[in-house]
């Protein structure tokens, strides 16, 4: 039988039984089926017909405690409309009504609290589930009842202080949803976003301000009336037919002759990219997840997951005003391609005049770098490791579950959240060995929670060049096994004290594969201190919110922002 993998995908009944079990042409390879979307043709949105947008920096009240001073940042997840399709409006559920929503831009050591507030419907209509929302700032190393735990839940008409240290190096970070089996369609409705933790290197060393251009990248199909359609063939993954950059489709960014700074987020659910360039210039990779590479890494093309963050340069001085150079997708291994999700987005090359002047924010740099800054991640070798774990990533064909060394979170759950995979000391150093054993049929961008590692080996040699930087979440690709050298840092400059560490979770971040039920935990020092439910729970929202203290070690941001 010759089926195409959009067809078995299709058919429920084979759906049931699983996919694994059929031999399906790969994608990566060509177009599968024009477009999945219901639209009427004048609805469908055409490749570079509007401009890039960049979302809304977040605005903050400046505070004080006895600790110093602190910036509360306020987020109301609520229904929105967006302008996505031509004709049609799109209902989305965002922060601030907004998908993706606002930006938020901190420096290096100022404490955060991020105050969300669930004003969302009583039931999300894609999944058709209670709208609870758990939120969690992914590259940040919370404490567990700030960290976003799946069973920590905001319900409506809740709110929830996250306490937020920032003492890490700056790095492109982003906060989304992550309530229990459902954070696929939470995050697809619209519950994502960046935020930027910036330092001295950082400011130093790479473009700002006009040149520091965020952009998060989604896959969406609509239904015939615009709003968002969803299907993730049996819990494999949802892969939509139009390419969303900041919220629009297949956008179009006008730049100056300079070089710019790109933060790519892939915040799709499932779908992973193959970026490149038109023209087959470099990606210049500056930054991954945890930010800075030692040493700035120019590639043709890449893989990039979701949830993974890579920042690169592209120079664009070189080119003529007028010249157009569109980022590609060349796609991979286990996705289903339609006819334009071989596009992303256009740069078009304007005279300076045509753009409003540099603002005093803004600043570029005359050549590309070369030598950048090293990290705590990047600077461990294997000789630092006094423990390991290893980790099968597997799926179970009875059950159609994806699964962790034949563990989920419902086994989690089972225990009364007591269940771990594995439990490290405070500063330990180890190395985990991650194992794709899904039968080729299944990629797994697989993400750790609190630390930053160092990918050590893919398959037994150097990683690719474009990740060999810090990270938080690794592309174990198809039979693919990863080596990967971390350090359980609690706070800054090691201050761990007993309180310190609990309970974190790791997981596939293929979102239905995590729903379903590619999620576990470990714990680092005490597992039962910072109890990530019964700590710091949600709070009835009567638009009156009582102060709590800094839940942090006092080495751990002091409000010291000489660094603003
Ligand atoms: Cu971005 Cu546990 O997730
Ligand atoms: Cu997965």
């Amino acid at each position: 039988m010759n089926v195409s993998r959009r067809e078995a995908l299709g058919l429920g009944a084979l759906g049931a039984l699983g996919v694994a079990g059929l031999t399906l042409p790969m994608a990566g390879s060509g177009v599968e089926a024009a477009s999945i979307s219901k639209l009427a043709p004048r609805n469908m949105p055409k490749p570079y017909g509007v401009k890039l947008v960049r979302p809304p920096v977040l605005p903050f009240a400046d505070m004080e405690d006895k600790d110093g001073r602190y910036r509360l940042y306020t987020v109301t997840e609520q229904a929105g409309l967006a302008s996505i399709v031509p004709g049609l409006k799109t209902p989305v559920f965002g922060y601030n009504a907004i998908a993706p929503g606002p930006t938020i831009r901190v420096p290096q050591n100022m404490r955060v609290k991020l105050r969300v507030r669930n004003q969302l419907p009583a039931l999300n209509p894609i999944s058709g589930e209670t709208f609870n929302t758990s939120t969690h700032l992914h590259g940040s190393a919370s404490l567990p009842q700030y960290d976003g735990y799946a069973d920590d839940v905001a319900h409506k008409d809740d709110y929830k202080d996250y306490w937020y240290p920032n003492w890490q190096p700056a790095r492109t970070l982003w906060y989304h949803d992550h309530n229990v089996h459902t954070t696929a369609q939470n995050a697809y409705s619209g519950l994502a976003a960046q935020y930027h933790l910036t330092d001295r290197a950082e400011r130093e060393l790479l473009p700002q301000g006009h040149y520091d251009v965020p952009l998060t990248i989604t896959d969406a199909m609509f239904a015939a009336n615009g709003s968002l359609a969803y299907d993730d063939n049996s819990h494999s993954g949802l892969w939509g037919d139009v390419i969303l950059v900041n919220g629009r489709p297949w956008p179009v960014l006008q730049v100056k002759r300079k070089i710019y700074r790109f933060r790519v987020l892939n915040a799709s659910i499932a779908r992973s990219l193959r970026l490149r360039l038109s023209n087959g210039a470099p990606l210049v990779m500056v930054a991954t997840d945890g930010g800075l590479m030692p040493k700035a890494r120019p590639v043709a093309d890449y893989r990039h997951a979701g949830a993974e963050r890579y920042e690169w340069l592209v120079d664009f001085s070189q080119y003529p005003v007028g010249t157009t150079i569109d980022l590609q997708n060349l796609s991979n291994k286990n996705n289903v391609d339609y006819d334009n999700t071989n596009k992303v987005m256009r740069f078009e090359v304007v005279a300076d005049t045509a753009l409003p002047p540099d603002s005093a924010a803004s600043k570029t740099l005359s050549q590309m770098p070369d030598t950048l800054v090293s990290s705590d991640a990047m600077s461990l070798t294997s000789a630092d490791s006094t423990g390991s774990f290893y980790m099968r990533l597997e799926r179970d064909d009875v059950t159609n579950q994806f699964q962790i060394s034949g563990k989920s979170w419902e086994d989690v759950q089972a225990s009364g959240h007591q269940a771990l995979l594995t439990r490290v000391q405070p500063d330990q150093v180890q190395m985990w060995t991650v194992e794709n054993r899904t039968g080729g049929g299944w990629f797994h961008p697989l993400h750790i929670h609190l630390v930053d590692f160092q990918i050590f080996s893919r398959n037994g040699r150097a990683p690719f060049d474009y990740e060999r930087g810090p990270k938080d979440v690794v592309y174990v690709g198809e039979d693919e096994t990863v080596k990967l050298l971390m350090k359980f840092t609690l706070q800054k400059g090691g201050g761990n004290t007993v309180n310190a560490g609990g309970r974190y979770m790791v997981h596939c971040h293929n979102l239905p594969h995590e729903d379903h039920d590619m999620m576990h935990q470990f714990a680092v020092g005490d597992p039962a201190v910072n109890d990530p439910i019964l700590a710091a729970p949600c709070k009835e929202d009567y638009g009156e919110y009582p102060d709590d203290g800094w839940p942090y070690g006092s080495g751990d941001g002091s409000g010291d922002t000489a660094d603003a």
